[in-house]
């Protein structure tokens, strides 16, 4: 742990040097240093980056952080047009709010110093067809620009003309946000560039805006949030927020986040491209996070009416194990089947199932939350097998979402349940590509996830006792999957 902090230091004090040497042989290493982190920013399809275990998110987040070392570098670099190309391809698939917010930062700054950009900022607005969290995300990085150019008349001007639309949007939290951004530049324009920019025509809209309790009670939410209400993209431009102060406002759990005392430990008088802190500003974010304190914790519930929350759901879930190994052994040849155990409750379950899934070389076990592999009862039945085996994080809430997902993909939903149109397991053909799903050790299966099955599985009973172990069922299942393919020859490895 606190190798793992120590590293973390002194890489990124490492980068935040390397760009005061200008060279071309620094250049050429910030260049490769750059694209590896790029690399790891980007990696994880879609859907990975909104369920993959948490280790995988810490990664990212990680590399997000210290490819922000390098931003001074980047906004002068000849191959910013790249960068930016990159950038707005991130939008589309950078799911987490921690690592989105990092993609919107950096796009922001590169329009609030570079205005021959922004024209690709206009006509991504200008997509009408575009998927709502990609407008979410430029209404957005046009926020953070007219907090910094509310002054400049061109800005303004396109702003409200690219805007405007989407104030008639009919999906609620993009309207929101359009909103905001419109109502934001208005409070902040002088009125006599108002008057000679688009924001005039609108005035009637604003002027609604600015006087309809309800939109006065959405704009609530938005200065709850300190990167909506607060963030400056220049001024939180330090080491600090980057490493403390977004953490904390984010939930990161504590050994995420590195205090700027780290570094100035490290750096000493060293001259440095990015300052360690803003006193003022840290101040300023300090008082959000404690304001996010004193919130009531938000129930569960998707419908709730709050559009604006930014934090992800993930980070104080658990605590970190960074005995878990980044990349799992790739010595075992995967089957095309996923375990996904997130019903179940009890930790002895779940290790036991660890163990046999890795055994037999399963390709995932997806588990409601990573924090049960730090409970001596899981580790007693998992020994270290989850170590070596693929884990994914699908809290319960989100898997029926994950199910269809991966329906999509081509995996076969298969239920383990006795139910009334249950096939016995001694009859069932078990297609090769499947998504396992065990039932809660109390409830079984709940109705809405066994209506998604595609095909449910019994193991034909004869005793008294009502039903089997869990983990007994799904290793019942899962060699009767091998053994099927067994006769084909197919997995000869694992025998
Ligand atoms: C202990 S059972 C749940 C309680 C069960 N619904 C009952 O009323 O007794 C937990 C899980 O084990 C699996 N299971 C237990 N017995 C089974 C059997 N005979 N066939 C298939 N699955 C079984 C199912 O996934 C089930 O959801
Ligand atoms: C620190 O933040 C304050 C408030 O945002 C700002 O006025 C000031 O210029 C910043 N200082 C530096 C050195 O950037």
């Amino acid at each position: 742990m606190d190798r793992d902090y120590t590293c973390r230091v002194f890489l990124n004090s490492l980068f935040l040097m390397l760009q005061m040497q200008p060279s071309t042989s620094s250049d050429s290493a910030i260049e490769s240093f750059i694209a590896q982190l790029q690399n790891i920013c980007g990696t994880g399809s879609e859907l990975e980056s909104k369920y993959l275990g948490s280790t995988d998110q810490r990664r990212r987040s990680r590399a997000w952080s210290s490819l922000f070392m390098f931003m001074p570098w980047i906004l002068q670099w000849s191959n910013l047009a790249d960068f930016v190309d990159w950038l707005f391809v991130r939008l589309k698939s950078e799911i987490l709010p921690a690592t989105r917010h990092f993609v919107e930062w950096s796009l922001a700054l590169v329009l609030v110093r570079c205005p021959e950009f922004r024209p690709l900022l206009w006509r991504h607005l200008k997509n009408f067809r575009g998927k709502a969290h990609i407008t979410i995300s430029l209404c957005t990085v046009s926020l953070f620009v007219t907090r910094k150019r509310y002054q400049e008349h061109q800005f303004l001007t396109d702003l409200c003309d690219s805007l405007t639309p989407w104030l008639t949007c009919n999906h609620f939290t993009v309207r929101a946000y359009a909103q905001w951004v419109l109502y934001t530049a208005w409070q902040l324009a002088d009125r006599d560039v108002v008057k000679s920019t688009g924001l005039t025509a609108i005035a009637p809209l604003v002027n609604f805006l600015v006087e309809n309790p309800e939109c006065q009670r959405h704009r609530e939410q938005f200065y709850l949030e300190y990167a909506l209400s607060a963030f400056d993209v220049e001024e939180d431009l330090t080491i600090d927020y980057i490493f403390s102060g977004h953490g904390q406002l984010q939930g990161y759990t504590t050994d995420e986040i590195i205090s700027s005392h780290a570094f100035g430990r490290v750096l000493l008088t060293a001259p440095i491209a990015i300052p360690l802190l803003n006193e003022t500003r840290k101040t300023i974010y300090d008082l959000w996070q404690k304001k996010a304190l004193q919130l009531p914790v938000q129930v569960d519930d998707p419908t709730s009416s709050n559009v604006v929350q930014r934090k992800g759901d993930v980070w104080s879930n658990h605590e970190v194990d960074f005995s878990i190994p980044f990349e799992k052994s790739q010595k075992v040849p995967r089957l095309p089947l996923i375990l996904a155990a997130s019903l179940l409750e009890k930790p002895e379950n779940l290790g036991g199932l660890s163990r046999t899934c890795e055994i037999f070389g399963v390709e995932t076990l997806v588990l409601h939350s990573m924090k049960v592999t730090t409970e001596a009862a899981f580790q007693s039945l998992a020994v270290t097998s989850h170590l070596h085996l693929p884990l994914l994080e699908v809290l319960r809430r989100n898997l029926p979402e994950f199910l269809t997902a991966k329906r999509r993909e081509g995996y076969t939903i298969v239920g383990v349940e006795q139910a009334e149109s249950s096939v016995a397991l001694n009859h069932a053909s078990i297609p090769e590509r499947i998504i396992l799903v065990l039932g809660n050790e109390k409830g079984g299966i709940p109705p809405n996830i066994l209506t998604l099955c595609d095909m449910l599985i019994e193991i034909p009973q004869s005793g008294e006792t009502r039903s089997l172990n869990v983990h007994v069922s799904g290793s019942l299942v899962m060699w009767e999957y091998i053994r099927q393919r067994l006769d084909t020859g197919n997995v000869r490895e694992i025998a």
